[in-house]
């Protein structure tokens, strides 16, 4: 067994010599001229002169390695009653055919193509199959509605759109086209094609001279073979909420990309080809590109696609059923999940149900876990609970317990140390490292490691202000918190208006926009408020237009509607009150910190540049008022 403090330094020190042998994982059609390009910092390329492609190895090589009859993918879906198995050898001629498809279609490389599914096979195919030839794929998630998708298609300028005609959302049935439909209506950007999958449940109406439905156009498709593309060519983008309405088209490449989810599926997992991994997130996060698709398969593990929830579908043993059934050796998901299941079966009824003597390790990420439900998930399940903490931005874990390097003793409320590649510090606002247990920003000095995001999608300017332009020679990861003696990181929260929803990113900004074109609205402020379930909800607080004297209750439920039908359901904004000032500095800047240190009941500092003071006593009344901080 290796040791951590080795690896970890030989990462930091030596980077190119670390990387190009995580890069043997990886098949090359020709190996790459310089392992880092770093002539143009903050923009650094991995791999460069490389070509590979990332479906090859995560599909094809399998096959041409003895591996065809092995599992790669068990659809399991408790909404529909179906479980379906695919090889290896199946997924490879399903998606030579569907990629087969899309070149018929016009698709090439370089081409974008957004896909808009639910959690079933057909998500993973279109991914894979845009991949085999060189399309970039953008993945919007379904629980997105049609401005949001609408946002994402002028963006990302798709040729094409790949969607399903439905989904099922633990008991509700929801019609997907409708809202492809209305995106496309609504977008400047005008799509030509959309591939739809009619699902049995619910049936789209296609549009002549525009749908294509899925199962016609794969009868008559041809398989084709994998493009070599460059390790820096763009395999996907996705979209990722920031502080405005403006999602950030985070980019991945493919070969840097390929190199640290293969390297992390052994070191971080502990996951070798054969195994059975299993993410319980969707396709539409960061988590479902990384853990559910593309990770498991560089692998050639079997992965667990899974079309249901912890709970209701049908019950709070769904998981445990998964693992024993599937035989799964590690579940990844957010802890959100196993709070949902916590208060469903508190005692534990129904994992005494199902012999889960396979499993061997829990990954929580997405949201910071907290020290109750650690302790609850330890000793449910005696097994280590990993805590481990990423962003999209990454596309894999900044920090974890790397239990496939060395196992490191768990230190509750800490995703444990930097993992190697990651150089991470914490520094003051000046931007001066702070020693030991001392709260600020956590950055990660540069270059990042392969894998994370090259830059924004048509935004470099956006990237180099996000990013890395508040402490020149890192990247501002946007989240508080500190190291303590041992080097274990602390990860605090957003410093930012981003919010966690059930490990949802979402953005407050994208909330407020909406809320402010309410013609009653003269302004507004959207607070992350702490939830015991969610982790995080949003509260909205308004200020009436002068004369407006409407029912406010009436003003409310119009709120709650509007974001839902502009941002969806996701948002879970159902909140709000009316004020009659929002506090501000005297630049005219919202107060928004601290709104939410009212609303956590956390002491704060009265910002010495705020315009009247008074306006902070009438916050703290009508947030009291709507039960916040909680008792
Ligand atoms: N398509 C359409 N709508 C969706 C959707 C999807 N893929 N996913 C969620 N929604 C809708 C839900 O139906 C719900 O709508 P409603 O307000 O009409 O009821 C709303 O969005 C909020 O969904 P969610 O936050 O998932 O709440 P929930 O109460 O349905 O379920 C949990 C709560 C905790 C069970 C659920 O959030 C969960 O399973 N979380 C796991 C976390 C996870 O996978 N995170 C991914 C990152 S690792
Ligand atoms: P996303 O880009 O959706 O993965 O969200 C990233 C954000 O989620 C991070 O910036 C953190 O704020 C939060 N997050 C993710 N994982 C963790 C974790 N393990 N602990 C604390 N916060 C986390």
């Amino acid at each position: 067994m290796a040791n951590y403090d080795d690896v970890f330094v030989k990462s930091v020190e030596n980077p190119e010599a670390f990387w190009a042998e995580a890069a043997e994982g990886i098949d090359w059609y020709k190996k790459w001229d310089r392992v880092l390009d770093a002539t143009n910092p903050p923009f650094y390329r991995w791999f460069s002169g490389g070509t590979m492609n990332t479906c090859y190895n995560a599909v094809d090589r399998h096959v041409e390695n003895g591996r065809g009859d092995q599992l790669a993918i068990i659809h399991d879906s408790p909404v529909t009653n179906s479980i379906t198995k695919i090889t290896y050898a199946e997924l490879k001629d399903t998606v030579s055919t569907f990629a087969g498809a899309l070149s018929s279609l016009g698709i090439k490389k370089g081409d974008t193509v957004i896909i808009y599914m639910p959690m079933i096979l057909e998500a993973a195919y279109a991914m894979l199959a845009c991949a085999r030839i060189g399309a970039i794929h953008s993945v919007v998630f379904g629980g997105f509605a049609a401005n949001e998708l609408a946002i994402r298609i002028n963006h990302a300028e798709p040729k094409l759109i790949i969607t399903a005609s439905g989904a099922i959302e633990g008991k509700k049935t929801l019609a997907y086209k409708p809202i492809v439909d209305e995106a496309i209506d609504i977008a400047t950007h005008k799509v030509p094609t959309c591939i739809v999958l009619q699902r049995p449940f619910v049936t789209a109406d296609l549009q002549d001279g525009r749908d294509v439905e899925w199962n016609a156009l794969v009868a008559g498709a041809k398989p084709t073979d994998c493009v070599p593309v460059a390790a820096t060519d763009p395999l996907y983008i996705l979209y990722t909420s920031g502080t405005t309405g403006m999602p950030k088209g985070v980019i991945r490449d493919n070969g840097g990309h390929a190199v640290a989810l293969h390297w992390s599926m052994k070191s971080i997992y502990d996951i070798d080809a054969g195994d059975v991994f299993w993410s319980a997130s969707d396709v539409g996060w960061v988590v479902g590109h990384s853990y559910i698709v593309y990770g498991p398969l560089l692998k050639g593990a079997t992965t667990i696609l899974y079309e249901g929830k912890p709970i209701g579908t049908p019950d709070a043993g769904a998981f445990w059923r998964l693992i024993s059934q599937h035989q799964v050796k590690s579940l990844f998901t957010a802890p959100t999940a196993f709070r949902a299941i916590k208060k469903e079966d508190p005692d534990g009824v129904f994992i005494k149900k199902y012999d889960i003597s396979c499993f061997q390790c829990l990954y929580l990420a997405g949201e910071r876990l907290d020290p109750d439900t650690y302790f609850w998930a330890s000793n449910l399940l005696k097994v280590p609970v990993i805590d481990h903490w990423w962003q999209t931005e990454t596309g894999w874990a900044i920090v974890a317990n790397c239990r496939g390097i060395e196992e490191l003793p768990v230190k509750p409320g800490s995703p444990t140390k930097p993992v190697p590649g990651y150089n991470v510090m914490v520094l003051d606002n000046e931007g001066t490292p702070v020693g030991p247990n001392v709260e600020g920003n956590i950055v990660v000095k540069l270059p990042l490691p392969p894998g994370t995001l090259p830059t924004l999608w048509k935004n470099d300017t956006r990237f180099v202000e996000s990013y890395m332009s508040a402490f020149p020679g890192y990247y501002e990861t946007s989240d508080g918190g500190y190291i303590d003696e041992d080097g274990y990181v602390y990860v605090m929260g957003r410093m930012d208006d981003v919010i966690n929803i059930a490990g949802h990113r979402l953005s407050t900004g994208a909330m407020e926009e909406v809320i402010a074109t309410h013609p009653d609205i003269a302004e507004c402020a959207v607070i992350g408020t702490e939830d015991q379930l969610k982790g995080q909800l949003p509260v909205g607080l308004f200020v009436l237009k002068s004369g407006v004297d409407r029912d406010v209750e009436e003003i409310k439920t119009e709120l709650v509607k509007m974001v839902r039908d502009k941002i969806g359901a996701i948002a879970c904004f159902r909140e709000s009150n009316v004020v009659a000032r929002l506090p501000k500095t005297r630049s005219g800047k919202i107060l928004r910190g601290t709104m939410r240190s009212i609303a956590a009941g956390k002491e704060y500092r009265m910002p010495s540049t705020i315009d009247d003071p008074v306006i902070l006593e009438e916050i703290t009344e009508t947030l009291k008022s709507m039960g916040y901080p909680p008792k």
